[in-house]
């Protein structure tokens, strides 16, 4: 059996597009999923007005502002690999669930848009992928509208993280006047020709050197010279530099016209790294092939307004999963049966059969699991915890309503299980008033949200004037106190000493009063 669980392990890319708002991921997921063939029609996945409703919207609050907060996993095969695109979240704001979601994909794209290059968001996206040292497909996105210079964009994506971009496809015209590429490996140029609306997938026309159009011929020869200049400079892909991130391979497109699709899901399928196996707490990597194991990453509760349950999204991580299989939450050692389990394309579930590594499966009313947790089948197993991200975000809150309180406590107690937000106890604060920090304020509102609807215990928040929280330890907590306008308090997930501050110099001014006071960064390391 294991020898089948392998080859279907080796089948599958999980991958996430990472990216500042606006840059084009829900244009571009659609696109993958047309040239894919999941879909019939440009238009089913994304959400904007106008449009068929997005796949991906479960929330109320999420389709009132046309935007998604739950991260969705879309499935579909194409060639002979199986791809898991999980979805981040697309919203300006950013939360924990944006981390969390790249916690279960083995690559990212990341998408720019042609006149902006690396924007806030794509940074500190790429900062976590980095932590995890998984590989980069870098498209530069919107190349039929004015933008930078190819170069130039080469020259950022280097200059901002480091890694050396290897151009894949190379447009032909300026950005603005796309006719086509060339592919970096054939040296053919290939000639896009927009469809109308873009609602199907672009036609494609391949010319060797030679043969390229009079039209075509001036851009062609620019960028035939850019291609040399840049293969001669040692821009070239390799397999190797690639996986250990230090190279990135680089492709144009333009989502909305569905140009240069095709050729990213040439570059899944043919480069991005398949599941592979996973360190368990100790260390001791698990081989795909073992027994059944997986990860949860998120938990979403409800979706659905009739029934209230609760969702938590697992990545398979070893084995195979059957529907019907009996398995273990390792952080209880408690066993269940997996009758409703469903694989989620958007808004419909569809029941699950069976899943291989990289696959990411939807466990329904699975009340004890969070973020982080391990389910295993009769090979026990339990993988390292993942991290709590630092939170920049920090506000009191009370229920709007003082005899609710009750309903109160059990919110925002579940809140904190699940890891919508984070609740920071300290001895100067009451139970009834604790501070919650998150780390995008998308996650305050997600839990008002919940609070009044779910737990009929409306909420209200005060500010608080800290940007910033650092770790300590219980040592230390007098001298934190003891400094104005700094707070100590302990989260109450991990119990995890923090210092709250409202700037870095009270960093500098803690230290030369106390100087073996530990203020650490509240680490994003979420490597092996
Ligand atoms: P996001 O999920 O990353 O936030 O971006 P989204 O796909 O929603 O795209 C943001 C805007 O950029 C949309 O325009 C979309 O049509 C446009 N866009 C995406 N890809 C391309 C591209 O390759 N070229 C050009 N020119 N535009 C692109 P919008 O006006 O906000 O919405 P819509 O009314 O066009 O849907």
């Amino acid at each position: 059996m294991s020898s089948s669980v392998a080859a279907e392990a080796a089948r599958r890319r999980t991958i996430a597009v990472i990216s500042h708002p606006d840059a084009g991921k829900s244009t571009l997921t659609e696109a993958l999923l047309l040239h894919a063939r999941a879909i019939g029609q440009a238009g089913a996945v994304h959400g904007k007005a106008g449009r068929q409703g997005t796949v991906s919207d479960w929330m109320d609050m999420e389709k009132d502002r046309g935007i998604s907060i739950s991260s969705s996993a879309l499935q579909f095969p194409y060639r002979d690999t199986i791809i898991n695109l999980v979805d981040t979240p697309g919203h300006a704001d950013f939360s924990e669930d944006t981390y969390r979601v790249l916690t279960a994909v083995d690559s990212a794209i990341m998408l720019l848009d042609a006149a902006k290059g690396m924007e806030a968001q794509t940074m500190k996206l790429f900062e976590v992928c980095r932590a995890r040292r998984i590989p980069i497909i870098t498209v530069i996105n919107k190349w039929d509208r004015p933008g930078h210079e190819a170069l130039a964009l080469l020259d950022e994506v280097e200059q901002r993280t480091g890694m050396v971009p290897t151009p894949w496809t190379w447009p032909v015209g300026i950005a603005g006047d796309f006719h086509g590429v060339i592919e970096q490996w054939s040296g053919d140029f290939i000639r896009y020709t927009r469809t109308p609306g873009g609602s199907t997938v672009a036609l494609e026309e391949r010319f060797a050197p030679v043969a390229v159009e009079e039209r075509d011929r001036a851009d062609f020869d620019a960028a035939q010279e850019e291609v040399e200049l840049l293969a001669a400079d040692g821009y070239v892909h390799d397999a190797e530099l690639f996986a250990a991130q230090a190279t990135t391979p680089v492709l144009f497109a333009s989502a909305v016209s569905n140009f240069g699709v095709a050729h990213l899901l040439d570059v899944v399928a043919d480069m991005a790294p398949a599941p592979s196996a996973r360190p368990d707490r100790d260390g001791v990597r698990r081989p795909v092939g073992s027994g059944f194991s997986a990860q949860v990453f998120k938990v979403q509760a409800g979706m659905d307004k009739a029934h209230r349950d609760r969702l938590a999204f697992a990545r398979v991580c070893s084995g195979v999963f059957h529907r019907g299989d009996v398995i273990t939450h390792a952080a209880t050692g408690r066993s269940f049966t997996t009758k409703y389990v469903s694989s989620v394309f958007g808004r419909d579930r569809e029941t699950l059969e069976e899943a291989f590594p990289g696959d990411i499966i939807g466990l329904v009313n699975a009340g004890a699991l969070r973020a982080g947790d391990t389910l295993h089948g009769d090979e026990p197993v339990e993988f390292p915890p993942i991290p709590a991200f630092a939170p920049e975000h920090f506000r009191t809150v009370r229920a709007a309503d003082p005899s609710k309180f009750k309903q109160f406590q059990k919110g925002i107690e579940q809140l904190d299980q699940e890891g919508v937000i984070q609740v920071l106890d300290s001895e100067t604060r009451s139970r009834q008033n604790p501070i919650l920090a998150a780390v995008g304020p998308m996650q305050f509102e997600v839990t008002s949200h919940r609070m009044a609807n779910e737990f009929n215990a409306p909420v209200r928040f005060d500010e608080l004037p800290y940007t910033l929280a650092l770790r300590t330890r219980e040592e230390d907590l007098g001298a934190i106190n003891a400094t104005s306008g700094v707070e100590a308090v302990e989260r109450r997930q991990d119990g995890a000493h923090l210092a709250l501050l409202s700037g870095k110099w009270q960093v500098t001014w803690i230290k030369r009063n106390h100087p073996d006071a530990m203020l650490e960064p509240v680490s994003v390391d979420v490597g092996e």
